[in-house]
């Protein structure tokens, strides 16, 4: 094999003259009568060698290249004639004259184009061939920005202090609210592994072990309903310390991201069109209820405003049946939105619904006047309060949601973000950072019918916790946690909190999530007793990697950033996993299937 001398992507003014021999895939070839181009690629880049007729059986040989074909070539670097200098590639202004050829894999016509970058097939394609897919340049340099996004935290972390322990896969439950992916144990028939959800509990055994500070880049296993942005196996980068608060690791995670968005932008040739952000620190914060208050979610978008106004004060003695009877009423000022027609604004009410909403009453402010389907049921200084809270201006249309809080949040905070799409109000280029803070510990859960944790049962909450039981009697929902949300353009990047380190008050919040103490002492016996032998006050954190490194990515879905990701379905097409398995294996299992 003609073995390479060069990368593709190297090759530079300062080797003209010199004899080069690069390896890699024919990207894309063109037939110009006597001369034959081929743009080799591998993984450094583009660089095209030219095959001149003089040399017969070379350019013969090179006329039988396809692309993907993987070859070698060698031969001398040149200069390109002024007018054929291609300015896009970095070895745009040189070629290679090939004198040597060497076939080294044909390859049958790709299913996917990997030198058409603006066509994108069909997913499902993308993932059969994915080793065709991840031969484009956006695959590929999404992949490096992830390897460079872990090898920067791991760097860090290291300089920290910090050990990276590996917790097992086979292992028990670790509830983090999702069904578990279970393994069967064939040498115990009848018992099986759970997946982690998460290595939660292994890391706060790890405190007790006195490692002090752990972190781990490590895959979860989650069975739960897939999306954009939820794979059924994703990976974290955790992480643990022992004897901090809660500043202690907000403060860890800023000063790591600064480090990490700065080795990235060191290395900013390696994925070309990307945008590492700028950031001063710290981030900002938001507690929960000002988030939920403000954006109508925890995770908020801050791009952008839109922000939702409360009205509740206002519409108590209304005649409009809807608003003066609903425990809240709140408000969007969509700016410049009284040019939406009848049509967008019955689409925004039909999304509303599709949210929860009973309806979307709307008022638009326009030269002419107030043009609303309720307006009859207000007296003048009513809606006049209600579009002076609002900042109504003409040209204004605003939009209100009436019902549960939760509802309330919940629609609007939708519709919010539908509109600052529809309005193009997003600014791609920006990353707005932030910290979501005291959370409530507990929430209610109807389908249970009963009070379960927001977080993971092992976070503490604030305040007394040795009246832990009197204060969950007395008003559950009051009670906050110390638990942090890292948010990045409204996605949740991660996770956090202190934890529950006394033996005692674990086992009352089991208590007080209506667990039995039989059920508490199965699922989590082991870790109950692991905390009477030492336990040092303890907190930590998990960042979603494949989430954050999307976002830095500009991609849209999670999937563009992991090499082997499945779909919606949780099926990988490429190796055609699930599948079904050998009776035997079954057999030996003792496991049959319904
Ligand atoms: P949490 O469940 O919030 O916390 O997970 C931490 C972060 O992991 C990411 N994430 C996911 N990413 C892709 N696909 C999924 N299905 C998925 N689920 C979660 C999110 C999330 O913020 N043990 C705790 C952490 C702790 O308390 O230290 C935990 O796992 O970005
Ligand atoms: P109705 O009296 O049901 O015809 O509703 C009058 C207007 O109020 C319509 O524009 C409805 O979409 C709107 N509306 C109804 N219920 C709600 C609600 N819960 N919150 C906000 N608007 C509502």
């Amino acid at each position: 094999m003609l073995k390479r001398t060069h990368d593709c992507g190297a090759i530079r003014a300062a080797q003209v003259g010199q004899t080069v021999i690069v390896n890699g895939w024919v990207h894309r070839r063109r037939d110009h009568g006597g001369l034959i181009f081929i743009d080799l690629r591998d993984r450094s880049g583009l660089v095209q060698a030219v095959f001149a007729s003089k040399h017969v059986d070379l350019h013969i040989q090179a006329s039988q290249l396809r692309a993907e074909y993987v070859v070698a070539i060698e031969g001398k670097v040149v200069e390109r004639s002024p007018g054929t200098v291609n300015k896009e590639l970095p070895t745009g202004e040189v070629e290679i004259a090939a004198e040597k050829l060497e076939i080294l894999n044909a390859a049958k016509t790709p299913p996917i184009e990997v030198a058409d970058a603006r066509t994108e097939p069909d997913e499902m394609v993308r993932l059969k061939y994915r080793y065709i897919d991840l031969r484009k340049d956006k695959m590929r340099e999404n992949l490096i920005l992830r390897h460079k996004v872990i090898k920067a935290m791991s760097d860090y972390l290291d300089n920290d202090g910090f050990l990276e322990i590996e917790t097992p896969f086979l292992t028990k439950s670790t509830p983090e609210g999702a069904r578990d992916y279970l393994v069967p144990s064939r040498v115990n028939p009848g018992r099986f592994y759970a997946l982690p959800q998460s290595p939660q509990l292994f890391k706060q055994i790890l405190m007790v072990a006195g490692l002090e500070k752990y972190f781990q880049v490590v895959r979860c296993f989650r069975d739960e309903d897939l999306r954009a942005d939820r794979q059924p196996e994703f990976t974290q980068l955790d992480l643990e310390m022992s004897f901090v608060e809660e500043e202690d690791i907000i403060g860890l995670i800023e000063s790591l991201m600064k480090h990490t968005l700065d080795a990235l932008e060191k290395d900013i040739d390696l994925y070309r069109g990307k945008l590492i952000p700028r950031i001063s620190l710290p981030f900002p914060r938001l507690t929960w209820e000002e988030a939920m208050g403000r954006f109508g979610t925890d995770k908020p978008d801050t791009r952008f405003g839109l922000e939702l106004a409360d009205l509740t004060g206002l519409t108590r003695a209304v005649e409009f049946k809807v608003f003066r009877e609903a425990p809240m009423v709140k408000g969007i000022n969509i700016k410049g939105g009284a040019k939406f027609s009848r049509s967008e604004l019955d689409g925004l009410e039909a999304a509303a619904k599709s949210f929860g909403a009973k309806g979307m009453a709307w008022i638009a402010i326009s030269a002419e006047g107030l043009k609303s389907p309720i307006a009859k049921f207000f007296k003048p200084e009513e809606v006049n309060a209600i579009v002076e809270r609002m900042r109504g201006e003409t040209g204004d249309v605003l939009i209100f949601a009436a019902d549960q809080p939760k509802v309330v949040h919940q629609v609007l905070g939708e519709l919010r973000l539908k509109l600052g799409e529809k309005l193009n109000l997003i600014d791609r280029n920006s990353f707005h950072f932030l910290w979501v803070t005291g959370f409530p510990l507990l929430e209610y859960s109807e389908t249970e019918k009963r009070w379960v944790s927001n977080h993971h049962p092992f976070t503490a909450p604030h305040g007394s916790w040795d009246g832990i039981e009197e204060r969950f009697l007395k008003d559950p929902a009051s009670i906050k946690a110390q638990a942090y949300d890292f948010i990045l353009n409204g996605t949740e990047i991660g996770g956090g909190s202190i934890r529950v380190h006394r033996p005692d008050v674990q086992a009352k919040i089991f208590k007080l999530l209506n667990l039995s103490e039989e059920e508490t002492k199965r699922r989590f016996g082991f870790f109950l007793e692991a905390l009477e032998y030492g336990a040092p006050p303890h907190g930590g954190i998990a960042l979603g990697l494949d989430r954050l490194v999307m976002l830095l990515a500009g991609m849209e879905s999670i999937r563009d950033v992991i090499a082997f990701p499945k779909t919606q379905a949780a099926l990988c097409p490429l190796s055609g996993a699930p599948d079904t398995v050998d009776p035997r294996q079954l057999k030996e299992l003792k496991i049959k299937c319904l």
